[in-house]
């Protein structure tokens, strides 16, 4: 039976979802399909990159089914992935199916149809690569949970002091040259504060010294190569994807960058790792973990997310910069500090942060593959997906739905301001839904609450010190980039 077929030979259950769809929506076959064995996944993958890009391979196949579920290759495929054939999901309601853990598995999916070996692991496959059903995905989690209740304290002042020596540097800098690029500092900015937070010590007084935010960046990029594309000339298309998309890079060449990381967090982190010691966890592969976590969760996560929300509120302009900083002065000012209770306060630099993570999400990609026969509900449409079949979901067309988000292309940023707050449900960045929470038995980011806090300080200590700026925006290999070109010192606090 062909899977396109509507007629069901199985029980169909409609996915859990806050937005129970009528139930009587038309059952309609997936439409879109895989092509030849090999050539159908290679000419998927050089439209991804080569042909089309990200934005428009997904576009012009959900204009052609005239569907937002439809089916495709994602790259890599061959030789990387042994299966490279996804059910898309390009909407806001049927997206959540990958966050419902009843219905889907998330083992191994991390980075899509393929897992990097687990040598860039220490052999071990790490929290984020387990389904929620292993006995060690709630263990290892729980472990991080605990770890960042005892941190607490430290999130807004270690925070507040990386910032201001970013700031600080990046006023030398653009007095110096004009325009000063952010990403770089950014990423050293956050690596230091995610090593301090876990490691109660500056990297610069390690082993490490100021190779930290390079050594993770050449892991990161060995694992996420078959995703990426460097953006080369034309010339060099084939080449690259010799190279970065049709067999895996090897491990042991980014061994010695990934060995002086471990060994820095192992020495800074002993009663930590005794502390997982006797929650059952092995001391190495609770400090693989913990790396891991640092390096590809935390780090990784910044490294996309700071840049994009300095990107979308910079290009807001003067109008948006006039009532940020007027709010959080004034909330500032009230409350007497930076404190949890003032940033809760300030509802417009909520929302703005919201709608940076709703306009960009720092992850764009989900997957999960079906742990039984289901069906899956768009707006007008609903699907069979058979068990075994792997769904993927494409963030950033879910959270710019137009039937859900109004404008939704344009950055709004009071978008989440009062009545606004019922949308944040279709905010789906830490893969699960804003108003849910990270438990051990999901895989919703852990992190969810602080890098919404984190990104509210940055916006306080950037509108705390300057009245406004300006950027130049750009891409990169996977997100943003932002280039202040100037920086107006506050006229008043
Ligand atoms: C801007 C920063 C961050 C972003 C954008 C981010 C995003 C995400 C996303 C999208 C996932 C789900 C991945 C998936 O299964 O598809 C995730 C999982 C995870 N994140 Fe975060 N994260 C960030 C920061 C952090 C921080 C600070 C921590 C520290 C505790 C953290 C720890 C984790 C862990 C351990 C998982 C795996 C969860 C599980 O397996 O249940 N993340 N993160």
């Amino acid at each position: 039976m062909s899977p396109n077929s509507s007629s069901s030979p199985f029980n169909l259950r409609p996915s859990s979802s806050d937005d129970s769809p009528p139930i009587d929506l038309p059952l309609k076959p997936i439409p879109g399909n895989y092509g030849l064995p090999f050539f159908g996944p290679i000419k998927d993958r050089l439209d991804y990159f080569y042909h089309q890009g990200t934005e428009s391979f997904f576009r012009t196949r959900m204009q052609k089914h005239q569907s937002t579920v439809f089916r495709t290759n994602m790259p890599p495929g061959p030789f990387i992935a042994s299966n490279p054939n996804v059910i898309t999901l390009l909407d806001a309601i049927s997206f959540p199916i990958l966050f419902d853990n009843s219905k889907v598995e998330k083992l191994n999916v991390l980075d899509g149809t393929y897992m990097p070996s687990t040598a860039f692991t220490g052999g071990y496959r790490v929290c984020a690569f387990l389904d929620p059903s292993e006995p060690n995905h709630a263990l290892l989690k729980r472990f991080f949970f605990s770890l960042l209740a005892t941190r607490h304290d430290k999130f807004i002042p270690l925070f507040r002091n990386c910032l201001s020596e970013l700031f600080i540097n990046l006023e030398d800098q653009l007095s110096d040259k004009g325009k000063v690029y952010f990403n770089t500092p950014s990423d050293n900015m956050s690596f230091n504060f995610v090593f301090r937070l876990f490691c109660d010590q500056n990297p610069l007084d390690t082993s490490l010294k100021s190779n930290g935010p390079k050594l993770f960046d050449k892991w990161l990029f060995f694992q996420l190569a078959p995703l990426i594309t460097l953006g080369l000339p034309k010339l060099f298309n084939f080449l690259e994807d010799l190279l970065l998309h049709t067999f895996p890079l090897p491990a042991f060449l980014v061994k010695s960058s990934y060995k002086k990381l471990y060994k820095a967090f192992y020495v800074s982190m002993a009663s930590i790792l005794d502390e997982a010691e006797r929650l059952g966890i092995k001391r190495d592969e609770a400090c693989h973990n913990l790396v891991f976590m640092a390096g590809f969760n935390a780090y990784g996560g910044m490294k996309t997310l700071f840049p994009a929300l300095i990107k979308w509120v910079g290009l807001a302009g003067e109008k948006l910069h006039c009532q940020l900083r007027d709010e959080i002065r004034t909330v500032v000012r009230a409350e007497g500090g930076v404190t949890l209770s003032a940033l809760d306060k300030m509802s417009l630099t909520k929302s703005v942060v919201y709608e940076a993570l709703r306009i960009e999400p720092p992850v764009p990609f989900q997957y999960g593959k079906a742990k039984e026969d289901l069906v899956v509900h768009s707006h007008d449409a609903a699907f069979e997906i058979r068990k075994g079949e792997m769904i993927f979901g494409y963030q950033p067309f879910a959270t710019k739905d137009p039937k859900i988000f109004e404008d939704s292309e344009k950055f709004v940023g009071h978008r989440f301001v009062g009545e606004g707050e019922k949308l944040l449900k279709y905010v789906y960045w830490s893969n699960g839904r804003e108003n849910d929470n990270s438990t051990v038995d999901n895989k919703q980011c852990p992190g969810k609450d602080l890098v919404v806090l984190l990104s509210r300080v940055m916006l306080v200590e950037l509108f705390l010190r300057y009245d406004t700026f300006t950027i130049e925006a750009g891409t990169l290999l996977l997100g943003s980039s932002a280039t202040f070109t100037s920086l107006t010192k506050a006229t008043s606090i």
